[in-house]
C-alpha cells in the first residue's frame, strides 16, 4: 500500500502485517495488525513519528522513497518497544542528520535495546515543544501506557495526537481511516486486555491529561486511525473507570467429563439469575478472548480437574493470565473435580495474588458430581447472583 495523506503534509507511512497471528509470543491476531508510522512535514523541518516493527522496515523505507524524503530532521520515539523502535537504527543510519527525540527514561532503554549512539539523542521533558516551521511538535509524558517512558506526540495546528499503542487495536486493514466501529472496539478491547489493563489507573491519569487537549484526530501506533475519536476515548474510560458488569468469566477444562457437567450446570444456574456467563474451553479457546472477558467482568470461576495433585496446567494458565493482565473482578471462585486428593484449591489461589478478590466457597468434587454437589453448585450461583445485585453490578 502507498502512503496515506492525513493532511496535507502529514501522512501514514507504517506497515500492515496482516499475516502476523501472535503478538508478544502470547496473544492471537485473528485480524493481524499494524505498525503505524507517521511523517510529519513542517515549513522548515521534518519528523517522522515511530517507526515499524523491524521486520517490515522495508515498507517504511518504500514509503520514504515514495515521498521523495530527502532527510529528516526529527525521529520522534513515543515508545522504546521493538514493534515501533525496532527500525530506528536503519532510519538512523538513512538519515544521517536526523536527531532522535524521546523522554530521559527512553533514551536509556533505546540505547540498551537497540544499543543507539548516546550523541543521536534529543530528550524532551513533560510538554516540551519543537517547532517544524509552521507546525508545532507537543509531547505529552504517558507513563506506564505501557512502559515506563512512553510519551504521546501531539500536533498542535491540525489538533491531532500521536498516542503510540494507547487507543490501538490489533486490526490489519486497507482503509486508512476506522469504517466499522463495532470491528475496531472488539480489536481495541483484545490490545487493551492484554496491554493496558494491567496499568489501569495509569490509564485513568493519561485519559485525564489530554481531557483538555482539542483533539481532532488520533493517529495510534496499531491498528486504523481514528477521525472520529470520541468511539474510542469513551470505551476506554469505559473500561478503566467503570466498575465491572454483571458478568462471570469461566475458563474451564475437563479430561473426562466430569467438571463438565458442573460447568454446564453453574451455567445455568447462573444465567438463570440474571448473570451473564462467558465460558472459555481452555484446550481451544482464543486466549485474547479470555482476557477481553476480563476486562469488565466482576467474577472469575475457574474449573479444572486436579492433574498430579493440582490443577490442570491449561487451568494454571488461565489463572496465570488473569493475575499478570490484572483483571478487575471483584470475586473468585473454583470449582472441579478429582479422584484421589492435591493441592488444586490452594495452587490455583496462589496464583492470583494480583486480584484483588474476595474468595468464594469452591466446590470441589470426587469423581462425577451428585444432587449434593449440584445443590452447592446453585448456592454459588446464588452467592454471585446476590454479590453482583450488592454491588448494583449492570
Ligand atoms: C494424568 C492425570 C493425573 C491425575 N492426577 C490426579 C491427582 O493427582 N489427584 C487427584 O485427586 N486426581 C487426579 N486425577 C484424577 C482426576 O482428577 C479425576 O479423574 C477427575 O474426576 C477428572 O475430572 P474430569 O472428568 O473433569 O477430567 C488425575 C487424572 C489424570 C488423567
Ligand atoms: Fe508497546
Ligand atoms: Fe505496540
Amino acid at each position: 500500500m502507498k502512503p496515506r495523506e492525513i493532511k496535507p503534509g502529514v501522512y501514514f507511512v507504517g506497515a500492515v502485517d496482516w499475516d502476523r497471528r501472535l503478538f508478544d509470543s502470547l496473544i492471537p491476531l485473528p485480524d493481524g495488525t499494524s505498525y503505524n508510522s507517521y511523517l510529519v512535514k513542517g515549513s522548515e523541518k521534518t519528523a517522522l513519528i515511530d517507526t515499524v516493527d523491524p521486520t517490515m522496515e522495508q515498507v517504511l523505507v518504500n514509503h520514504l522513497d515514495e515521498l521523495k524524503i530527502k532527510s529528516i530532521d526529527y525521529v520522534i520515539a513515543n515508545h522504546a518497544e521493538q514493534d515501533h523502535s525496532g527500525s530506528i537504527p536503519g532510519i538512523l543510519e538513512r538519515y544521517p542528520k536526523a536527531k532522535l527525540v524521546c523522554t530521559p527514561r527512553c533514551k536509556g532503554m533505546l540505547v540498551d535495546l537497540l544499543l543507539v549512539a548516546e550523541d543521536r539523542f534529543v530528550t524532551v521533558e513533560d510538554r516540551e515543544t519543537i517547532s517544524l516551521g509552521d507546525r508545532t511538535l507537543e509531547f505529552i509524558h504517558a507513563p506506564w501506557v505501557h512502559w515506563p517512558e512512553t510519551m504521546f506526540t501531539y500536533l498542535r495546528e491540525d489538533k491531532i495526537i500521536f498516542s503510540c499503542d494507547f487507543f490501538g487495536s490489533h486490526l490489519a486493514t486497507s482503509n486508512l481511516y476506522v469504517t466499522d466501529e463495532g470491528q475496531v472496539y472488539e480489536a481495541a478491547k483484545r490490545y487493551y486486555s492484554e496491554i493496558m489493563m494491567p496499568f489501569r489507573t495509569n490509564v485513568q491519569k493519561n485519559l485525564e491529561k489530554i481531557k483538555d487537549y482539542p483533539i481532532d484526530i488520533i493517529s495510534p501506533s496499531h491498528g486504523p486511525v481514528y477521525d472520529k475519536p470520541e468511539f474510542i476515548i469513551k470505551a476506554h474510560r469505559d473500561w478503566a473507570f467503570c466498575e465491572p458488569r454483571n458478568i462471570v468469566v469461566l475458563p474451564y477444562v475437563s479430561m473426562h467429563g466430569s467438571t463438565r457437567r458442573m460447568v454446564t450446570h453453574i451455567v445455568e444456574a447462573l444465567a438463570g439469575r440474571g448473570v451473564t456467563v462467558k465460558q472459555f474451553d481452555l484446550t481451544v479457546t482464543d486466549l485474547g478472548k479470555l482476557a477481553m472477558a476480563l476486562v469488565d467482568a466482576a467474577t472469575i470461576i475457574i474449573a479444572t480437574p486436579t492433574v498430579h495433585a493440582g490443577p490442570h496446567p491449561a487451568a494454571a494458565y488461565a489463572a496465570f493470565l488473569a493475575n499478570v493482565v490484572r483483571a478487575n473482578v471483584k470475586f473468585a471462585s473454583i470449582i472441579g473435580s478429582y479422584g484421589w486428593g492435591g493441592k488444586t484449591v490452594d495452587q490455583l489461589v496462589a496464583m492470583i495474588p494480583n486480584l484483588k478478590v474476595e474468595l468464594l466457597p469452591t466446590v470441589i468434587v470426587k469423581g462425577y458430581p451428585r444432587e449434593a454437589d449440584f445443590a452447592a453448585l446453585d448456592d454459588l450461583a446464588e452467592t454471585i447472583a446476590r454479590k453482583h445485585k450488592e454491588h448494583d453490578f449492570k
